[in-house]
This record gives structure tokens, C-alpha cells and sequence, in this order.
């Protein structure tokens, strides 16, 4: 049965889409069979994929509201074992939508269940909210990875998101998991990039992944591309340290052995 894993933070640009794109392309480089569902109506792990959410006919809008099979919906990648479940902008009317449903935080995951047998991993995209799409995502995942940014106001809000995390834990998804705080954006050069790395493993120590993800120029332009940094150039920073990520997840989870 496959995991699924929300990437999750609602301050915005701490890459949470970049993590999502290339963790998924790491895993399923990997040969691990991997779906990524772009929970964000800003699309932009379906159009870092190549996709222009405009020409998308079926996303996980009509899949959560409308009822379409989310076999309907999925994109079958370039990228070997790598499929997309997209978004678009409708996505932004869900939540409203969804107000008068009956269950309506559970809509992601009734939509994901039925894939678990699929994949070996499902990673959600969640949008830069704690609004109801963000919640379904949180119902239907495992487990949840926190990416902070290495920069001024790193911890800003991660009170409020792990205040979350703790009611969903205790209303709607009783197993989440908190798969760990990934440290995104890094530059050695700078001062207070380490700072943040020192204050982020001394509050929350083992939460916080070993692997680090440094700033990196292949990670922002390989979407422009329309393409995971691991297709772009595998041997470049960005794209190696998602594959540690992976490594680590995968160890983790007793999925590959440790001297791998
Ligand atoms: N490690 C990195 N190195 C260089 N640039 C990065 C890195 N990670 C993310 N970026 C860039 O920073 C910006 C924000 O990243 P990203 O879109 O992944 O964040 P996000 O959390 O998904 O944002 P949003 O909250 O809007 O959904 C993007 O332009 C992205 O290309
Ligand atoms: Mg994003």
C-alpha cells in the first residue's frame, strides 16, 4: 500500500512546490511508483511539469467536488514511474463549493484511497493556505513534510501549522505522522542561513532531516523547463540533494537498507 505525504506550510515561497516535484522525481527515479497531486489552485507543479492548467480538462477539482474517477484526471509524465493528478484555477472555488458537502474534509481522501495500491508514494502540493483544500490534504496523507526556509522569518507560523496538525491528529486523521522539517533554500555563505539551521535542529532536533537543501540555480529555472532538476542535470546540487532526501525517506520508512 502506498504513502502519501502532504508537503505542507501555509507561508508562501518556502518550497513546497519544488520539494514536491523533485522528491516525487527522486522516488520515482528510484523505480518507486509515484503520483503527484498539485492541491494548489497557483498550479505550479503542474506547469513545472510542463502542463498549461489552462488546457487541463480534469484536475483534482472535479475528482474532490464533481465526482470524476481520479483515473480520468491523471497525466502520465515523461519522467519514467512519475504521474500528475493537476490542478487549475477552479481549484480556487472548491473551497467554497465544498462548504455545503457533507464530509467535506474528507474528499481528498476517499479520491486518494482507491490509488494507494498503485503507487508506491503520493505526494501532495498543498497550497500556501490552512483553508479546507489544505485540510482535506492533511486528512488524506500519512504523513506531512515542512519545509522552512532558510531565511528571516523561518519559524513565523510554524506554531499555528503544527497547532493544526495536532487538531487533524486529533479529529480527522488520528495516524498522522509528521514525516519531518526539510530546511530549504540554504547558502552557506550567508550568516543567516546557519543561524536558522542551528535554531531550527536545536528547537525541534530529530524532526528535522539531515538532508539540507541548498540554493541552487537548477532547482528555480528547471520549471521553466518544464521538467523535475533531476532531468535537467542530475549531477547538479539541487538535484543530488533531493536524491539524499529520498534516500533518507526510504530508509526511514525501512524501505531500503541503510548502507544503500
Ligand atoms: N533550493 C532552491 N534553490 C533555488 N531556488 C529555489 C529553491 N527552492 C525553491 N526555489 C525557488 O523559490 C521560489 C519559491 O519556491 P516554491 O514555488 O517551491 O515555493 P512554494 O512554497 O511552493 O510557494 P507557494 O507558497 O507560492 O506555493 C520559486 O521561484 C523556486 O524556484
Ligand atoms: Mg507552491
Amino acid at each position: 500500500m502506498g504513502k502519501v505525504i502532504a508537503i505542507a506550510n501555509q507561508k508562501g515561497g518556502v518550497g513546497k512546490t519544488t520539494t514536491t516535484i523533485n522528491l516525487a522525481a527522486s522516488l520515482a527515479a528510484l523505480e518507486f511508483q509515484t503520483l503527484i497531486v498539485d492541491a494548489d489552485p497557483q498550479a505550479n507543479s503542474t506547469s513545472g511539469l510542463g502542463y498549461n492548467p489552462k488546457e487541463i480538462e480534469n484536475s483534482i477539482y472535479e475528482c474532490m467536488v464533481e465526482g470524476v474517477r481520479p483515473h480520468d484526471a491523471i497525466i502520465q509524465t515523461d519522467f519514467p514511474n512519475l504521474d500528475l493528478l493537476p490542478s487549475h484555477i477552479d481549484l480556487v472555488g472548491a473551497e467554497i463549493e465544498m462548504i455545503n458537502l457533507q464530509n467535506r474534509e474528507d474528499k481528498m481522501k476517499s479520491t486518494l484511497d482507491g490509488l494507494r495500491e498503485e503507487y508506491d508514494f503520493i505526494i501532495i502540493d498543498c497550497s500556501p493556505s490552512l483553508g479546507l483544500i489544505t485540510i482535506n490534504s492533511l486528512t488524506a496523507a500519512d504523513s506531512v513534510i515542512i519545509p522552512v526556509q532558510c531565511e528571516y522569518f523561518a519559524l513565523e507560523g510554524l506554531g499555528k501549522l503544527l497547532n493544526t496538525i495536532k487538531i487533524i491528529q486529533s479529529r480527522l486523521n488520528t495516524h498522522l505522522a509528521i514525516e519531518g522539517i526539510l530546511l530549504t533554500m540554504y547558502d552557506l555563505r550567508v550568516r543567516l542561513s546557519n543561524q536558522v539551521v542551528s535554531e531550527v535542529t536545536t528547537h525541534f532536533q530529530q524532526m528535522v532531516f539531515n538532508t539540507i537543501i541548498p540554493r541552487n540555480i537548477r532547482l528555480s529555472e528547471s520549471p521553466s523547463f518544464g521538467v523535475p532538476a533531476l532531468a535537467q542535470d542530475a549531477d547538479s546540487k539541487g538535484a543530488v540533494s533531493y536524491l539524499n532526501l529520498a534516500r533518507e525517506i526510504l530508509i526511514k520508512n525501512g524501505m531500503m537498507p541503510q548502507e544503500a
